[in-house]
C-alpha cells in the first residue's frame, strides 16, 4: 500500500464580518450571551455577489504553494461542501480557476463532518496507487441558508474555505493518515436539516413556467444536537486512535469542528486532553461547517502552534447526522 502524507494547508474567509454586536440589530440578543454560549464573537459571511468557489480556490492555491507542487499536478479534487455554488457542484470551477487541468473533481456533502470523510476519502486514491496529488478542500457559505430571525441559529454560522493537500509519501515513511473511524445516523436527520421545499411538477397544462427550486432555512434542535456532539465525538476520536493503535496521551492536537466552545471543552474532557491542546478559533469565524476543520488547521500550522511530525485528532459532526475522525501526522 502506497503511503501518503499532507504536504500542505490553506485558507480563505470573506472580507465581511458580522460581530454579535451587529446580531444584536437583528434578533433578541446579546454579546454576553452568545459568547458565554458558544465562545463565538464574530463570522465572517460572504458578501453580495462573492463566490464560495473562489475562496475555494484561494485556499486551495495556498496549499499547493506550501506543498510546493503545482495545480497542473493536481490529480483530484475533493469540494467538501453542504452550500455549493452550483447545484450540480462547485469542484469543477475551483478546477478552472486553480488551472488544475488534468484533475477529476467533485462535490462531497457530509455537513461539517464533510472534511474529514473527503480527506479519509482523498487519501485511499493516493493509498491505492491511483493517484499521486489529492486537494481535499472543506468550503460553506451557511449564511445562505441561515434565518437571520431564529436566534438560535443565526448566532452559530459563518462562511470560509479551507484545504489541504495530500501526496505520495516516500518509501519507508509512515502513512500520514494513521487511523479513521466515521459514522452517520440518518434517524437524527429531523434535529438538523435544510430540505428541499420547491415546487413539486405540475401537470404540463397547469403551467408553462420554468420549476424553480430552493431549500428551506436551517432548522436545528440546539440541544438535541449538543447532546449528540459531546457523546459521540470522544467515542468516535477513540475508534479512530484504537484503529492507529495509538493512546490519546499521543495526540499533540485537538482539531475539532469548531462548533461550539462548551462543545470542544466537554470532548477534551472526556478524552482526558488537557484544554491547552484544544484548536480554537471560534471566536473569529464561528461554526463554518465543513471548512471549520482545515481554516483551524491552517491557522495554527502558520502560526507555527501545529508543528511538523504533530500527532492530530481531527473530528467533524453535524447534519446527516454524521460523525467522523481522522488520526493523522502534519
Ligand atoms: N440570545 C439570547 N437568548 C437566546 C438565544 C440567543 N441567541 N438563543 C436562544 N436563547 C434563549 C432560549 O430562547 C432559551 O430561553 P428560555 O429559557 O426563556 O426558553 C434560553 O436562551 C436557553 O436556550 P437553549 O437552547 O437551552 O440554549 P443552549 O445553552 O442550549 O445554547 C446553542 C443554544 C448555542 C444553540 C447550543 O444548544 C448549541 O451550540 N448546540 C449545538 C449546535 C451545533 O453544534 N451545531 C453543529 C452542527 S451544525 C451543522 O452540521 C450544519
Amino acid at each position: 500500500m502506497q503511503g501518503c502524507r499532507l504536504a500542505g494547508s490553506g485558507s480563505s474567509v470573506p472580507e465581511a464580518v458580522l460581530s454579535n454586536t451587529d446580531l444584536e440589530k437583528l434578533v433578541d440578543t446579546n454579546d454576553d450571551w452568545i459568547a458565554s454560549r458558544t465562545g463565538i464573537r464574530r463570522r465572517h459571511v460572504l458578501a453580495e455577489g462573492e463566490s464560495l468557489s473562489q475562496h475555494a480556490a484561494t485556499a486551495a492555491q495556498r496549499a499547493l504553494d506550501m506543498a510546493g507542487i503545482a495545480a497542473a499536478d493536481v490529480d483530484l479534487i475533493v469540494l467538501s461542501t453542504s452550500s455549493p455554488d452550483d447545484l450540480f457542484g462547485s469542484a469543477c470551477q475551483v478546477q478552472a480557476l486553480i488551472g488544475a487541468k488534468k484533475a477529476l473533481a467533485f462535490d462531497l456533502t457530509a455537513a461539517c463532518s464533510g472534511f474529514v470523510v473527503g480527506l479519509v476519502a482523498g487519501a485511499q486514491f493516493i493509498r491505492t496507487g491511483v493517484y499521486k496529488n489529492v486537494l481535499v478542500i472543506g468550503a460553506d457559505a451557511l449564511s445562505r441558508y441561515v434565518d437571520w430571525r431564529d436566534r438560535g441559529t443565526c448566532i452559530l454560522f459563518g462562511d470560509g474555505c479551507g484545504a489541504v493537500v495530500l501526496t505520495t509519501q516516500e518509501h519507508e515513511q509512515p502513512c500520514s493518515l494513521l487511523g479513521c473511524s466515521m459514522a452517520s445516523d440518518g434517524l437524527g436527520q429531523k434535529h438538523l436539516n435544510a430540505m428541499y421545499c420547491g415546487e413539486g411538477m405540475k401537470p404540463l397544462h397547469e403551467t408553462h413556467a420554468s420549476a424553480r427550486g430552493a431549500f428551506d432555512n436551517i432548522f436545528m434542535n440546539g440541544q438535541e444536537v449538543f447532546k449528540f456532539a459531546v457523546r459521540a465525538v470522544p467515542t468516535v476520536v477513540e475508534a479512530a486512535l484504537k484503529d492507529a493503535s495509538m493512546d490519546k496521551d499521543q495526540v499533540d492536537w485537538l482539531v475539532l469542528h469548531q462548533a461550539n466552545q462548551r462543545i470542544l471543552d466537554s470532548v477534551a474532557a472526556r478524552l482526558g486532553v488537557p484544554s491547552d491542546r484544544v484548536i480554537s478559533n471560534l471566536a473569529e469565524y464561528g461554526n463554518t461547517s465543513a471548512a471549520s476543520i482545515p481554516l483551524a488547521l491552517d491557522e495554527a500550522v502558520r502560526a507555527s502552534t501545529i508543528a511538523p511530525g504533530n500527532v492530530l485528532a481531527l473530528a467533524g459532526f453535524g447534519a446527516g447526522l454524521t460523525w467522523a475522525s481522522a488520526i493523522v501526522r502534519w
